[in-house]
C-alpha cells in the first residue's frame, strides 16, 4: 500500500543530524531513465515536504532542466526547481540550502559518475531488463566499489519494463547475483509516462492510478532505503 511520504519524510529528517540527502542518478548507457527518475523522486521529496532541487548534470541533454520550463508554463505544482550545473562540485556548494539534492548525471562520463557516487547517499543506477541493459550496469557499479564506494549505497532500478514477470525476476536475480541489491517497484515502458514528461509532469502524475502508483512505489523503495542507511549512520 501507499504510505503517506509527508510523515515518512518527517521522520526521515529526525533520524539524521545531516542535512541534506543526495540521491545520485547514474548510468554508463543513456535512455535507461536517469532523468525521468530524477523528477519523479524530486516530485515526490516535494509532495513529502522536502525542499528539493535537482541538478541537471548533463549540460548536453539538458533533460531537466527544459522538463522544468514546461512544468513552470503548465504551472504544475509543486514547483521542481533544476539548475544545471557543469560540476559536481558547484551542484554541491548549492546543496546546504535544500533538504534533499538529486543529481542527474550524464551517460559515459566515468570521472563525473564516480564524483557523483562519492556525494550520493544512494546511488541508483537505471537499468532495463536485457542482458545488453544489465551487463554494463553491473560493470559501473563494480567499478564504483573498485573505487570505494560501498555496495549498500548502491541501488538498481528497473526501467522501461516489458511487463513480464519472467523477464523482471531473470533481471533481478543478474543483479542479485552479481552481488547488488534492487529497488521495490519497477517502471513500465508506457507512452503515458512519454506523454506525462512532454507536458512537464513526472511519472507519477499521469492521468493512470495504477501507473502512478507504480512509480511511487519505486519512489517508496528510494525513501526506504535512505532511511535504512540514515539509521545505519545513526547507530
Ligand atoms: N517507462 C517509460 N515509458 C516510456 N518512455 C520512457 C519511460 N522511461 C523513460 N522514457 C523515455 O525514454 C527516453 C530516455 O529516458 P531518460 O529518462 O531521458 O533517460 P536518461 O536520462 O538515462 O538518458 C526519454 O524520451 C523518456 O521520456
Ligand atoms: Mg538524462
Amino acid at each position: 500500500m501507499f504510505r503517506a511520504y509527508r510523515e515518512f519524510m518527517l521522520a526521515l529528517k529526525k533520524r539524521s543530524k545531516k542535512l541534506t540527502y543526495i540521491v545520485g542518478l547514474v548510468s554508463q548507457k543513456g535512455g535507461v531513465g536517469k532523468s525521468t527518475l530524477s523528477r519523479m523522486i524530486a516530485r515526490e521529496f516535494e509532495k513529502g515536504g522536502m525542499r528539493t532541487k535537482i541538478a541537471d548534470l548533463d549540460t548536453q541533454q539538458q533533460t531537466c532542466t527544459y522538463w522544468a520550463g514546461r512544468r513552470a508554463e503548465c504551472n504544475i505544482e509543486p514547483e521542481i526547481q533544476v539548475q544545471s550545473f557543469a560540476t559536481v562540485k558547484s551542484a554541491l556548494s548549492d546543496a546546504p540550502r535544500f533538504d534533499a539534492l538529486i543529481m542527474d548525471g550524464k551517460p559515459n562520463a566515468s570521472e563525473q559518475t564516480l564524483e557523483v557516487a562519492k556525494a550520493a547517499d544512494v546511488v541508483v543506477i537505471p537499468t532495463g531488463q536485457t542482458v545488453d541493459d544489465l551487463h554494463p550496469g553491473v560493470l559501473l557499479a563494480h567499478s564504483l566499489v573498485r573505487k570505494g564506494i560501498p555496495i549498500p549505497r548502491i541501488a538498481f532500478a528497473m526501467c522501461k519494463t516489458t511487463g513480464s514477470a519472467r523477464e523482471s525476476d531473470a533481471a533481478r536475480r543478474y543483479l542479485e547475483e552479481a552481488g547488488y541489491s534492487v529497488l521495490e517497484g519497477e517502471i513500465p515502458v508506457s507512452t503515458a509516462y512519454g506523454s506525462a514528461s512532454d507536458n512537464g509532469k513526472a511519472i507519477t502524475e499521469t492521468s493512470y492510478v495504477t501507473l502512478n502508483r507504480k512509480a511511487s512505489d519505486l519512489a517508496q523503495s528510494i525513501v526506504d532505503r535512505l532511511t535504512e542507511l540514515a539509521e545505519k549512520r545513526v547507530a
